[in-house]
């Protein structure tokens, strides 16, 4: 049996290529994967299952706002995102990778490389300078001094906090100490930010300079996880989870991973830190 001619060889003038099958998109790996997490505190009696089944896949350059009531579960999934908890139940990977499959030690070298915390109350070292404490994570890594500092002060300035270097936690105002505890959470260069209710003790003021820092940091290719209970603050971000009781309830697309986060550069939102 002869097989048939292609069309144009028969004598027909093909006017467009064939389109290929439609297949989905290739879909890049997240960066972040939750497959039915479940974390349980406790045992017997005590026990207390704060989150009961969670999923949830956080593409590259995302921008996550997570939302929910005290004690829903935001800081136990935050904790695991951060490789400061392991899950109780189910599966956690960043990128690609099982967690569950890391000792103690795997884990830590994992976090240090990757994740910048930023936590409520800012967490700084009293009697050492702003820079000396943004300084601190680098240690850990073997650079000398003069890499070190250099790496502390383009941290500072990318803050907003070139002029304040040299000073202590106590002569700064709440704004500012987050500010240090920011640029100390992204002098090792992590891809992943994780902030949990950053702004929950800065004024709207300073709350507002803090979320135009992350909005560059997130413009400029980092992804960015950050829990709060305030619409201004979720404002800014691409995507708005909500979480209740252990289980996501909500989760909500403004716009696309890849995209400028939305109030980005927006006029009238204060001095942007340089
Ligand atoms: N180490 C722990 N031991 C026992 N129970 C805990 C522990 N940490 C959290 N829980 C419980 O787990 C549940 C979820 O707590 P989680 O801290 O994740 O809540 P949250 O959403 O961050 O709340 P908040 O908004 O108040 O910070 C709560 O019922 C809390 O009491
Ligand atoms: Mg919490």
């Amino acid at each position: 049996m002869t097989r048939p001619l292609p069309r144009h060889a028969a004598g027909a003038t093909p006017k467009t290529q064939p389109l290929p099958a439609a297949r989905p998109e290739p879909q890049p790996q997240p960066v972040i994967r939750l497959v039915s997490v479940v974390k349980t505190y406790g045992t017997g009696e005590a026990a207390v299952q704060a989150l009961r089944g969670v999923s949830l896949d956080v593409a590259g350059r995302d921008y996550v706002a997570i939302m929910g009531a005290s004690g829903s579960g935001k800081s136990t999934m935050m904790n695991i995102i951060g490789c400061l908890d392991v899950p109780s139940e189910g599966q956690f990977l960043i990128d690609g990778i099982d967690t569950g499959s890391l000792d103690e030690q795997q884990l830590a070298v994992l976090r240090n490389r990757k994740i910048g915390f930023v936590f409520q109350a800012f967490n700084l070292i009293p009697r050492m300078t702003a820079l000396a404490n943004v300084e601190l994570p680098l240690s850990y890594a073997g650079l000398r001094a003069a890499e070190r500092r250099r790496r502390a002060e383009a941290a500072l300035r990318l803050v907003g906090l070139a002029d304040r270097m040299n000073a202590q936690p106590m002569q700064l105002s709440g704004g500012q100490q987050q500010r240090v505890a920011v640029a100390r959470a992204l002098v090792t260069s992590p891809s992943l930010i994780l902030a949990d209710e950053p702004t929950g003790n800065l004024d709207t003021r300073a709350s507002r300079d803090l979320m135009e820092v992350f909005d560059r940091l997130n413009a400029a290719g980092r992804t960015i996880v950050v829990i709060t209970h305030e619409a201004d603050v979720a404002a800014h971000a691409k995507r708005v989870v909500g979480i209740q009781d252990g289980h996501i309830v909500a989760d909500r697309r403004i716009t696309a991973p890849g995209a400028p986060p939305p109030l980005l550069g927006r006029p009238g939102r204060g001095p942007v830190p340089s």
